[in-house]
């Protein structure tokens, strides 16, 4: 065979069958060279991603800018006793990243909006402005209101009109916040930086000896992550390989870059907020020294839980109480969180990133704070053996809700003013998502089998759920009937909700029918 082969390359007129075969033979390795390239390349560009999903700005930061404190937006007093608050809605320029401008939108400003604060008792009137170019709604998350007045999808204020809500506070001391609620355009929205918060305080909540000096020791800490294009604008475009919507790698802090904040006393309370869009993250401090958890979405727990991490998924709150010696200066981080999926999908959803958000800088000399006290709240007890119904709500995929897209024409349930009912809510995809629901605080009765973690004990209106997780949540519904106005429930992670894995449901008085939402309403 060799011999034949040599002797063929030297002899003309080889006979055309052998040419051919010689020809195929050429063009198959050709195509096996270039389909390696091809995988090499592949496999370069996939290692690349790879290499730029794992994202951490540890050792990166000077810590130079100091820390904006949103201010807080002054009310004025109607006639009728009422506190009014005006919210303008625009567009402007901030500068968010050192000498370079970027295009964001705010409330009252160019980035984030004012914290409004208001009282149990509180009769509030919001006057929302919107000058943005397009579209919006104002939604008061984790507010106990009627539906009308909630800012969901069905509340939509046009380019140029103003929405002006109003209801009674009637609920406990938390940290609330507001944000865009337009169907299929909020995580642009409050990417561009539509949002702020909304404290709430009690007579109760206010007697105990927590820090509560606004802005010099009880911190609005608003956590968001950006991706920016070179030219410092914000990068709308979506993360093609990250199952839970855009992430990226520059951190804000009340739309702060590379903040540090001075502190003057021992103890010091953190509102956290995650207002990103996507990411999940895990907060402690650089030292891990523990710190007191003392509230989570609806308000302060029953009793403080002594911890090293919080886990914070979008749209979640805590509040905790950090004690600090003079001098010392101490980072605040974020820890790569655990969201229950394999090593490659978590990478690309984050879960192996690490960011340094915040720098502590205690003063030469503290003054003296109280410890924080044992007992902090008195819970309803949500009556278990009382329920109503159980509603099964599976999510799916990464925009359905059992197996629906969401439909502002479609009530996907109603239920009896007041009444408790369980929601058994169920992670079937392999992505992570959250659950959040409109109009009231939840409690977790359990998790996956188990009782609720202690981080998971006090009143929330979101939770996480990895994939293959159950939740069963106690759900007091709103005490404000109405068939026609629906309120939302849905995964906060706002890529998912924008495609649709959101739900609508009405609060009926006993024994009413829901009737059908208003049709004039719906987009497009
Ligand atoms: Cu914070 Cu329906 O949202
Ligand atoms: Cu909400
Ligand atoms: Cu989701």
């Amino acid at each position: 065979m060799t011999a034949d082969l040599a002797t063929s390359l030297t002899r003309p007129g080889r006979p055309p069958a052998r040419r051919r075969r010689r020809l195929l033979l050429r063009l198959l390795i050709g195509v096996l060279a270039l389909g390696l390239a091809g995988v090499l390349g592949l496999a370069g560009l996939a290692a690349w991603f790879w290499s730029q999903a794992d994202m951490s700005n540890v050792g990166q930061l000077g810590f130079a800018n100091q820390l904006k404190i949103p201010p807080l937006l002054e009310p004025r007093m109607d006639g009728a006793g009422r506190k009014v608050f005006d919210l303008r809605l625009q567009q402007g320029s901030s500068e968010l990243l050192a000498g370079k401008p970027t295009q964001t939108w705010g409330a009252n400003g160019a980035y984030l909006g004012p914290t409004v604060r208001a009282a149990r008792g509180d009769q509030v009137v919001m006057h929302v402005a919107n000058d943005l170019p397009e579209p919006t709604t104002i939604h008061w998350h984790g507010m106990h209101l009627p539906a009308a007045a909630d800012g969901g999808p069905h509340q939509t204020i046009a380019p140029g009109q103003t929405w002006s809500p109003s209801w009674r506070i009637n609920q406990p001391a938390a940290t609330l916040w507001y944000h865009p609620h337009p169907h299929g355009a909020t995580e642009d929205q409050v990417y561009r930086g539509v949002a702020g918060l909304f404290l709430l305080e009690d007579p109760q909540a206010g007697a105990l000896p927590l820090p509560s000096r606004y802005g010099v020791d009880d911190i609005p800490v608003i956590l968001q992550d950006k991706r920016f294009s070179p030219d410092g604008a914000l990068d709308l475009g979506k993360s093609p390989f990250s199952p839970i919507g855009r992430l990226g790698a520059d951190m804000l802090v009340n739309g702060t870059h590379d903040p540090h904040l001075k502190i003057t006393s021992q103890r010091v309370r953190l509102r956290l907020l995650n207002a990103s869009t996507a990411r999940v993250y895990n907060l402690g401090f650089a030292d891990n020294r523990p710190f007191a958890l003392v509230g989570t979405d609806g308000g302060l727990l029953e009793r403080p839980h002594r911890t090293t991490r919080v886990p914070l998924s979008p749209g979640e709150r805590a509040e905790i109480i950090a004690t600090f010696r003079p001098g010392e200066r101490v980072v605040l981080r974020s820890f790569p969180p655990d969201l229950g999926l394999d090593p490659i999908q978590g990478r690309f959803a984050g879960a192996d990133d690490t960011f340094d958000l915040l720098q502590l800088r205690a003063g030469a000399t503290l003054t003296t704070s109280p410890p924080v006290p044992d007992r902090l709240a008195d819970h309803q007890q949500l009556d278990h053996a009382d329920v109503a119904s159980t509603r099964r709500l599976e999510l799916n995929g990464s925009s359905r809700i059992n197996n629906l897209r969401m439909d502002l024409g479609r009530i996907n349930h109603a239920g009896t003013v007041g009444t408790t009912e369980v929601w058994e809510v169920t992670n079937r995809s392999g992505n992570p998502h959250n659950f959040h629901v409109h109009g009231v605080q939840f409690k977790v009765r359990d998790q996956t089998g188990a009782g609720p973690a202690p981080a998971l004990a006090g009143w929330k209106d979101t939770v996480f759920l990895p994939p293959g997780s159950t939740v069963r949540l106690l759900v007091q519904l709103p005490g404000y009937p109405d068939p026609a106005v629906p309120y939302m429930f849905h995964c906060h992670l706002l890529q998912h909700e924008d495609n649709g894995m959101m739900g609508q449901f009405v609060v009926v008085q006993p024994g009413q029918p829901p009737s059908s939402p208003p049709s004039h309403q719906h987009r497009g």
